[in-house]
Formats: structure tokens, sequence, C-alpha cells
């Protein structure tokens, strides 16, 4: 039976807005925006997916004078970026009883354990003892598997960092939060406010400080907001330092794992690097050096987009794959092998993914990656990590409609690289090949590579890197974008995505309980009371909401969210149809693309309300 609903929810829109004016979704913080650039890219073709991504991460650098906002490479970012390598460099000069901590949530808290490894072992080379640690939401565990719920927990945040930084006497915290919003990190940031003797915050998030989340925390008296007012004020004296331009919203609304990430990534390594140079090469930190190495990674872009149609193909066949379901799989060597791991670990809360669907491997697993918490097979992690386990679990049953993708630099054991080709390239021609080499560099092994392949995408960068800034970086950052790119158009093309918004993102913490609850509102035009209402009988899988139901608390809500798929489409179509929540699964079931299913019903909708 159909319902009458309204539809003032779904606006007309205009792909010209600009997301910086006053008036683009004035209720939501940068982050949570919808970018004008990508409101139809759920049906783009490949060449356009990966331009609409182009253009969104070149908003990360544009820089307009009497913006509304602070940006990447504004006055007032390269400031405070100056003044925490200075710290980082004090504690280089004099490493006894300090520390630097990076933490965050989800791919913050991946990036945090990804930058302090490569800082680490940086030093380790150079003979000095490891000043830095990390913390992840969810432990080590979260590295390469979706933990998203102990990002509501601000007091495991404080004691895990009270834990890492036991018996220090000066510790640089930074926490990374690209929303202003986990509360995780603000527990964290909290403590340190406590104890201001010992800790210095950083915190790094691309929201002005006024859209910091301003929720309450359950058993807390602050809220981001509060956390960060106060760090504003401390900031005043240098005894706190907010880095947080904004980037532009995301290509899919909230997915922070994309620019959020990128950014990340920048900024924590121009001020290590900064520091690292002024340490170990007398190199001045200044606001010039420090802008420069900024740009430097737009160029990065530059020349990982000069390759629009290379990586829409590597896109096409990720989203073939996925849309017959069968898998994608990274086999990657060295550190790009961490950055594959990554990008597969988020497809499953932002797509609904199955761990299978797309899954990366690197070398050794575990043994290369130096985790505090060792091997991660042993913790219960989803699936093996190393070359072993794929040969092991994935290639015996690999087939032509399964995409694999080989990730490799010239830095790597290349005739490794074309083993596993060959014993891959028995089982499918559908094997690619991401190569990164510097201008000049001739490997043998990769011509074989390359004739196994059914597609190679060869980056040569020049040889005249920027002194600042390492090869390495900017093959990570390269490998980044390309990977997110083909993830994330790979999904678009299997309908996981309507207009530009995770239509199946998994209900798992406060955050994106919020975030499906809008989402509902905007795609259903019901009022925000309604759409919780049908979200919550979807979590539960019922058609009438009991009292117990009612009174339990979000925890509980986002807990029981995880054993159900499809929460999201399915609280849709019931707002939309009326249908009960058996007749939505069984609707959703014959229309397994969810894009597909929400459009009908929209489209039923529209016909019945014009009917009247
Ligand atoms: O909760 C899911 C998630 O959105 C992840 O995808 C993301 O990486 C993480 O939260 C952290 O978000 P933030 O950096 O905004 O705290």
């Amino acid at each position: 039976m159909a319902t009458v609903v309204k539809t003032e929810g779904i606006k007309a829109f205009s792909a010209t807005h600009d997301w910086e004016s006053a008036d683009y979704e004035p209720t939501l913080p940068v982050s949570e925006m919808s970018n004008p650039i990508t409101h139809n890219i759920d049906r783009a073709p490949a060449s356009s997916i990966v331009k609409m991504l182009q253009d969104c991460d070149a908003q990360m650098f544009q820089e307009k004078s009497g913006a509304a906002y602070e940006r990447l490479l504004s006055d007032q970012v390269a400031k405070s970026l100056m003044e925490v390598a200075k710290r980082v460099q004090l504690i280089l000069k004099d490493p006894q009883d300090s520390l630097i901590v990076l933490s965050g949530c989800g791919t913050s808290g991946r990036l945090a354990f990804f930058i302090t490894s490569g800082f680490n072992r940086e030093l380790r080379r150079l003979n000095h003892s490891a000043v830095c640690s990390y913390i992840i939401a969810g432990g080590d565990r979260a590295l390469f598997s979706s933990q998203e719920s102990p990002e509501d927990d601000p007091i495991s945040g404080a004691l895990s960092l009270k834990k890492v930084s036991e018996g220090k006497k000066r510790v640089l915290f930074i926490g990374i939060s690209c929303g202003l919003s986990a509360p995780f990190v603000a527990g964290q940031l909290d403590f340190c406010l406590q104890h201001p003797d010992i800790y210095t915050p950083v915190l790094v998030g691309f929201n002005p400080a006024h859209q910091a989340r301003n929720e309450p925390i359950p058993g807390c008296t602050f809220t981001f907001r509060s956390v960060v007012t106060k760090m504003r004020e401390l900031a005043k004296m240098q005894k706190a330092f907010l880095i947080n331009p904004a980037l532009g919203p995301e290509a899919i609304s909230g997915s922070s794992r994309m620019k959020g990430g990128s950014a990340t990534k920048i900024l924590l390594e121009v001020v290590f690097s900064a520091a690292h140079a002024a340490n170990f090469s007398r190199t001045p930190i200044t606001y010039n050096g420090i802008l420069q190495h900024m740009r430097s990674y737009g160029e990065v872009l530059d020349i990982t987009y000069s390759q629009t149609e290379g990586i829409a193909a590597l896109m096409e066949a990720a989203g073939r794959s996925l849309q017959c379901g069968r898998g994608v799989c990274y086999l990657s060597w060295g550190f790009l092998g961490l950055l594959s791991l990554i990008d597969a670990s988020e497809c499953k809360p932002t797509f609904g993914a199955d761990y299978k669907d797309i899954r990366g491997f690197v070398g050794g697993g575990c043994k290369e990656l130096c985790n505090k918490e060792g091997d991660l097979n042993l913790m219960g992690a989803e699936s093996g990590i190393a070359h072993s386990d794929f040969l092991h679990d994935v290639l015996p049953c690999l087939t032509d409609k399964d995409t694999v993708l080989l990730l490799y630099s010239h830095s790597d054991d290349v005739d490794e690289v074309a083993k596993l080709a060959r014993r891959v390239r028995e089982k499918t021609s559908n094997m690619h090949a991401v190569y990164h080499q510097t201008d000049g560099d001739t490997v043998s092994a990769h011509d074989e590579i390359n004739k196994l392949c059914s597609s190679t995408l060869n980056f040569i960068w020049p040889q005249s890197t920027p002194a600042s800034m390492g090869l390495q970086h900017m093959w990570e950052l390269s490998t980044k974008l390309l990977l997110n790119a083909v993830s994330t158009g790979a999904h678009i093309l299997k309908g996981k995505v309507y207009q530009n918004y995770m239509i199946d993102l998994q209900v798992t913490n406060s955050k994106l309980y919020h975030r499906a609850a809008r989402l509902l509102q905007r795609l259903s035009g019901h009022p925000k009371s309604l759409c919780e209402e049908a979200l919550l009988k979807a979590i539960y899988q019922v058609d009438k909401l009991t009292e117990d139901i009612v009174t339990c608390n979000l925890i509980k809500h986002t807990h029981t969210a995880r054993k159900v798929k499809k929460v999201v489409p399915l609280a849709l179509v019931c707002l939309l149809t009326g249908y009960s929540i058996k007749e939505a699964q069984s609707h959703l079931e014959q229309k397994p693309i969810v894009r597909e299913a929400v459009e009908a019903c929209l489209r039923e909708q529209t016909l019945f309300s014009g009917s009247l």
C-alpha cells in the first residue's frame, strides 16, 4: 500500500552552486555537505567520475582571497604548521622523556599509524630513537578492518592516551578528526587540557571551529565544540594548536577518507619533514618552505590525474567485478601496501560492502607492518593480508570476473612482482598494474609484467623532486588518490551511491546514525521524527516500535545495526512506500542495485502523489 509523502526534501539543484556561499546547506558543516560538482556522479560514466574526483581534489588547493573559510594554503594554516614543526623539532633534539602521539578513528587513525610508522622508520635509519606513537580507536584490529563503534568512546580515548604516554614529561598530542566530531578524540584533547604541564594538544580537522560537533557526549561535561573553544583560547598563547582548513565537501558526502585523508597526510608530512630537515640537515623551518612543500603536493594531483583514461579503465574493470558479485584484489609491495589495505578496509562502512568485495594484500602481511599489537590474524581480523593468504585463499578460485591490481614501484623487488603476476595470469587475464618510477629508470622485469597485464598505468616522476619532499610521499599520495578513485568509482558503478550520497552506509556509530537520519529526511521529505522512527524499525526489523526499543540509547541502536544489512535503503523504501519491513526487504531483493530500488520508489511515489 502506498502512502502520500511530501517531496520537498529533493530540491532542484544547480551544479554552479558555490559551497562557500552562506546559504549553501547552511545547517551542515563543510565535511558533511554534498559537493555541487558530484551531484550527478551516480549516473556518470567512469571517465566523467574521474574528472569529477579530480575537480573535487583540486578544491583542496584553491586559494581565494577574502574567502569565507581558511584553506590549506592560508596564511594561518602555514603559521600553525611552522609552530607545530618547531615543537616536533624540540622533541627530536631532546627525545628523553618526550613523545609525539598521533591519534584518530577510522581512516584518521589508520593515517596516524601510517605517518608514525614512516617517521619512526626514517629516524631508526639514522640511528635516532623513535619518538612517535599512534593510537587508533578500537586498537590495531581497526587498522585494516572496519571498527566504527569505538569512535563514540571518549573515556577509552583518554585512557589510551594516558597509557601510551605513561612516565613521559613532555607529550605533543596530535588528534585527527576530519569532521571535528569524534568523541574518542574529544576525550583525548580534554585529557590534554587537564594536564597542560605535560601535554600540548594539536587538532587536525577540516571544518571551521564553530562547526565542530556540539552534540552532548553521554557521560561527559564537554562536547567536541567546547573542547575546540578552549583550545582556541590556548592557541593565542601557543599552548594548543588548531590546524583546520576547509577542503570543500567530499565527492561522496561525508566520505572523509577521501580529501580528509589526503589532507591529513599532506599536513602531517609537511610538519614532520620540516622538523626532520631542521634537526638533521639544519634547514630552518620557514613560512615559505612550508608553503612550497604544500604546493608541491598539488603537483601530485596533476601528475596522477593526467592519466584519466587509465584510471577510468581500472574503475570500469573493478566496477564490472563488483556488479557480478565478484571481487577486486590489490596486490602490493613495500610502503604502497599499507595504503591498499587502508583503501580496502574503508569500503565496508562507506558502501556497506563485504570484506571480500575489495581486499588488499601486502608482501609478508603483518610482519612488515610493525604495528603495536603484532599479528592481526591472531586478533580475529576478518582475513589474512599477506601474499601467502592471497595465494592460499583467493588465487585457487580466481576467474576472469575478478579484478587484480598490482601496485608497485621502482624501489620494490620487481622480479618478485613478476613472479606473482605469472601465477595470477594463469587464472585470470583481468590483471592490471600501477607502477611508479623516476625518469630514466629501466627495469626489464617490468616489460614482462606489462605484457602479462591487460592494462598498465605507469607514473613517471621527475628526478628533480623538491628537496623538502621525498619521492616516496608523492607515490603514496598518488596511490591513495588512485585507489580511492577505483574503489569509490567501482561502488558507484555497482549502484551503491545515490546522487552523491552513500545510500548503503553502515549505521554503526552516532555520527553515522545522524548522517543516515539526515539522508532519509533529504530523500523522503519526511520530518526528522518519522525518519528516525523508520531507521529504528529497519535496525530492529520490526513494523512497530516497542517501548523497549524507543527507550534504548544510541549505543544499543548502533550496536544492533551492525548485524543488519541495507538498513538505510530499507528505511527509505518503508518511508516512501508504506511497505512493511518484510515487503521492503523483498522489494530490495528483487532490485539488488540499491540506487535503482530507491529510484523506482521515488518515481512511484512522485507518480502517485501527482495523480492525486
Ligand atoms: O565513523 C566512520 C568514519 O566516518 C570513517 O569513515 C572515518 O574515517 C572516521 O569516521 C573518522 O572520522 P573523523 O576523522 O571525522 O573523526
